[in-house]
């Protein structure tokens, strides 16, 4: 394991979604609900960005991968037959004497954390939230709400096959929220009880399971860096054999250096065939593939890539975090991969003069029919410049006179602050091809770089 040096404190993180609208309290008025959050108006986009880029990567970019979305309530035999309503449990203590609840696993000695107080012994809580199904409250209509999405497509995965007539390996991948109701919650949207998952199941040949699952590990890493992770705040940790999660043959987390330290960011399993071999014995249905080529049936083996949308996010954050000294000032940046960044571009008029916003009004809506777009005429350029680096725009165009005149506007870069002045008819081709990669300085027809920098402060 790398030893490091987290490189912001979750405080600085809180603050700034709070004060820029990334993520509140759930019910923060009633004084908020204990491992529930709620995403603001930047929030929510940067979350569908991280979601998209998920998606992406893994189905649209594919041709052994489809989509599906099933529902959150699931028959309750389903968790009967996964083995969660045995086995998805953590270990409780209580204190005697504040009575608060604790994980066992978490603590690193055998007192309270809270008062010091003794000990119960541990007991095996499981962490389904449990509700009834219509109207009758009875324990017949018991049913729960799903702490992983994973198990919706063991159970498609006969429906898939027949519906797409797909030839092994391939992958059901999923988006959606799973429940989990944790001992104990915290670090922010690391650990909360409602929470978003990426999921894929990529079903396999068995025999092939061993080289699956190292591309799929290889395949993981890859997508964080490309999205702005730093690879070496990224790292794999092996679970022990004997602390396998009770589907698994083996199992890696991929561990990110969140504020607090080492954490997982994602799951890599090896589960073998025990979903699909444990829901046909359940069901009585015929859950296996028939092999064209060797003419044989056998039930696939499975790697599966499990990871928390919301803790993804955090990790981009994390990452993304930036303070630079900027006069007699901090200048905080998020430095966002251009694809994540909540907000691409921000129009900035430099006056509010009513033939000068008509105009840049104009640019914006042409600009946000694709692109995220802000229009921001308040205050001075220099403080408009630091709002839309506190959120991380990787874009800002400024209008001035001269462009009534000669139809450019300057655009400036977020990291490196350099600017240059194009044809307005090439903005929106100018700013997409950025985004996808090319050299900030290299210019379109009719540009040119600006060699003083527009006054910032
Ligand atoms: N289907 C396998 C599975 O659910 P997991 O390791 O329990 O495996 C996968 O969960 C991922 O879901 C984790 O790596 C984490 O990113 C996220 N996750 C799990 N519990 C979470 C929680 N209470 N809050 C936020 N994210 C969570």
């Amino acid at each position: 394991m790398n030893e490091q040096t987290p490189t912001v404190t979750m405080e600085k993180i809180v603050s700034l979604s709070r004060r820029r609208g990334f993520v509140f309290p759930s019910s923060e008025i009633y004084g908020g609900l204990s491992g529930c959050w709620d995403y603001g108006p930047l929030g929510i986009e940067l979350k569908r960005n991280v979601k998209q880029a998920w998606w992406n990567a893994m189905v649209q970019q594919r041709d052994d991968m489809v989509g599906i979305e099933t529902s959150i309530l699931m028959h309750p035999k389903v968790w009967i037959a996964s083995g969660h309503l045995k086995n998805f449990t953590d270990p409780l203590v209580e204190c005697k004497s504040c009575n608060q609840r604790f994980r066992a696993d978490h603590l690193t000695e055998k007192k309270c954390p809270a008062c010091g107080g003794e000990l119960t012994a541990e007991r095996q809580f499981n962490l389904m939230f449990k509700t009834f199904i219509g109207p009758v409250e009875d324990v017949s209509n018991t049913i729960y709400l799903r702490p992983e999405t994973a198990q919706g497509m063991f159970v498609n995965f006969d429906n898939v096959l027949q519906t797409t007539r797909r030839k092994l390996p391939f992958g059901i991948a999923q988006q959606g929220k799973s429940f989990r109701n944790e001992i104990t919650t915290g670090n922010f949207i690391f650990r909360s009880r409602e929470f978003e998952q990426m999921e894929m199941e990529y079903f396999v040949k068995p025999g092939t399971d061993e080289k699956w699952f190292e591309y799929w590990l290889n395949e993981r890493i890859n997508w964080y860096v490309k999205h702005g992770i730093k690879r070496e705040h990224l790292s794999v940790l092996e679970h022990e054999k004997a602390k396998l999660a009770h589907y698994a043959k083996r199992v890696c987390d991929i561990t990110f250096l969140y504020p607090m330290g080492w954490e997982e960011i994602e799951g890599v399993a090896s589960r073998t065939d025990f979903d699909l071999k444990q829901h046909a014995a359940a069901s009585g249905k015929v859950l296996d593939y028939y092999d064209d080529e060797t003419k044989e049936h056998y039930v696939p083996y499975v790697i599966e890539p499990a990871v928390g949308v919301d803790r993804s996010l955090l990790a981009f954050m994390c990452d993304a975090y930036a303070e630079e000294p900027d006069k007699e000032e901090t200048r905080i940046v998020m430095r966002f991969h251009p694809s994540l960044a909540p907000v691409k571009v921000a129009i900035l008029p430099l006056s509010k003069k009513e033939n000068l916003s008509n105009f840049a009004r104009d640019i914006y809506k042409n600009l946000r029919t694709t692109l995220a777009t802000q229009y921001d005429d308040t205050q001075s350029i220099g403080r408009r410049y630091r709002r839309q680096d506190e959120i991380g725009t990787p874009y800002c165009v400024t209008v001035d006179f001269q462009s009534l005149e000669d139809n450019r506007v300057t655009v400036r870069e977020r990291d490196l602050m350099l600017q240059i002045r194009i044809p307005i008819a090439e903005l929106k081709r100018t700013i997409e091809a950025k985004m996808a990669g090319e050299d900030f300085l290299k210019l379109p027809p009719g540009g040119e770089v600006v060699q003083t920098k527009v006054k910032e402060g």
